[in-house]
This record gives C-alpha cells, sequence and structure tokens, in this order.
C-alpha cells in the first residue's frame, strides 16, 4: 500500500517527504483555508515542486461545463496535478468527458459502493471512500473500503482506491490489511505511526546502559 499525505500545510509536507515514504499528496479546499489562503495554484503548485507524485486539488464548480472548465485549468496547472471532483452526476458528466481527454481525476466525498463503481466507470483513476466520516454517524467506513477494492479487483476495473478521511494508525493498519492501493494520511498520523513507547524507552536504557559503562572505563 502507498501513502499519500492530507494536507495542503507546506512544512508539513516539506518534512514528510524527507522520510521518503509519501507518494503523493490530497488536498481539499477546506485544508487549503486552514493554511489562510485562497490561492489555491500557488499552494499546489508549491507542493508539486516538493513531491514528484499525484498531488490532488479540487475543484469548486458545480455544474458540469463549469466543472470541465475549472478541471482542465487545474490539470494544467502540473502534469501531476489530479483534479479531485465530488461524485455528483453533474461530476460523473464531467469526468466521462475529462477521462476520455487524459485528465485524471480522483473522485471525492465517495461513501458508498454505488458511487464508487459508477466513478469507476466514468474513467476516474482514484476513488476516495471517506473512512472518518463514515464511522462519525455509525457506519463502518473501513468496510466500504474493503468492498470497494474486492469489487473493483473482482471486475478488472483499473481505478485506485485512495482510503481518505483518515483519523488515527488504527486507520492506516485496517486499509493496508483490507487492500486498499492507498491511504491518504494526516501528518498527525503519519508521526504517531512512526512512534511506539516501547522504542522511546528501548532507545533510552540502550543510551544509559551504555553511559554507565562508559564511566567505568
Ligand atoms: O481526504 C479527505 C479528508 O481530507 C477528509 O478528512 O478528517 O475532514 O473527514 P476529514
Amino acid at each position: 500500500m502507498r501513502l499519500f499525505l492530507d494536507t495542503a500545510n507546506i512544512e508539513h509536507i516539506r518534512h514528510a517527504a524527507k522520510l521518503g515514504v509519501i507518494s503523493g499528496i490530497t488536498t481539499n479546499p477546506s485544508l487549503v483555508a486552514k493554511e489562510g489562503s485562497a490561492d489555491y495554484k500557488s499552494i499546489i503548485l508549491e507542493i508539486c515542486s516538493i513531491i514528484d507524485g499525484p498531488i490532488s486539488a479540487e475543484v469548486l464548480s458545480q455544474e458540469t461545463n463549469s466543472i470541465i472548465v475549472e478541471a482542465r485549468e487545474v490539470s494544467s496547472w502540473s502534469p501531476n496535478v489530479v483534479v479531485k471532483i465530488p461524485i455528483t452526476s453533474q461530476g460523473l458528466e464531467a469526468i466521462s468527458v475529462l477521462s476520455k481527454e487524459g485528465i485524471k481525476v480522483n473522485l471525492t466525498l465517495c461513501f458508498s459502493l454505488n458511487q464508487a463503481l459508477l466513478g469507476a466507470l466514468a474513467g476516474a483513476t482514484y476513488v476516495s471512500p471517506f473512512v472518518g466520516r463514515l464511522d462519525d454517524i455509525g457506519d463502518d467506513g473501513m468496510q466500504l473500503v474493503g468492498d470497494i477494492t474486492k469489487l473493483f479487483r473482482d471486475y478488472d476495473l483499473p481505478t485506485e482506491v485512495i482510503a481518505a478521511s483518515i483519523r488515527h494508525p488504527l486507520h492506516c493498519i485496517a486499509a493496508a490489511k483490507i487492500g486498499a492501493d492507498i491511504a491518504t494520511i494526516p501528518y498527525k498520523v503519519l508521526m504517531q505511526m512512526a512512534e511506539h513507547p516501547l522504542t522511546t524507552s528501548g532507545i533510552t536504557r540502550f543510551l544509559n546502559d551504555f553511559a554507565a559503562v562508559s564511566k567505568k572505563i
């Protein structure tokens, strides 16, 4: 399974890039707004200069024609840009046009198997089921990730599954076990994944033991 970082925070992206474990970035309008900027293009271009992989940037338009026009513009920013389009009937119509032009689309705000199937059939490169938001309403978000993954593999659909709305490290483990192609994770979860209390205490013990002997010598 590959890992993407789900953020528009440049400092976090720079740090994660140095770790060598992140192969793409996903953003959304809320994440960009959190950085205090309305200049989506500049943020995406800066991200593209740091990470050489798929960078998802979301369209804000709602109507088919305006989604198509905006998606063409957004995808022209860089060859790495993947256009994020919410699953609506207008979005699907736009995806079917854009995919024929070779524009890569990440179908977002996906909350059902039917939505994922429609996205794949329309030609989306990725679908993003939102795990945490389904869990929030008492549904089983990870089950949906598993169902979509199985459906795409059973029917040889090339669309990749991005487990999104990941809230904690256990979500990441579950996404890997259930066969997601990618998990897109917040920076905080990435940091948590690297940590273990036994690693921390183990390092302290190694250093203390060695220091005690060094003093004797
Ligand atoms: O990738 C989608 C993600 O940004 C949504 O996460 O935590 O706002 O549900 P969250």
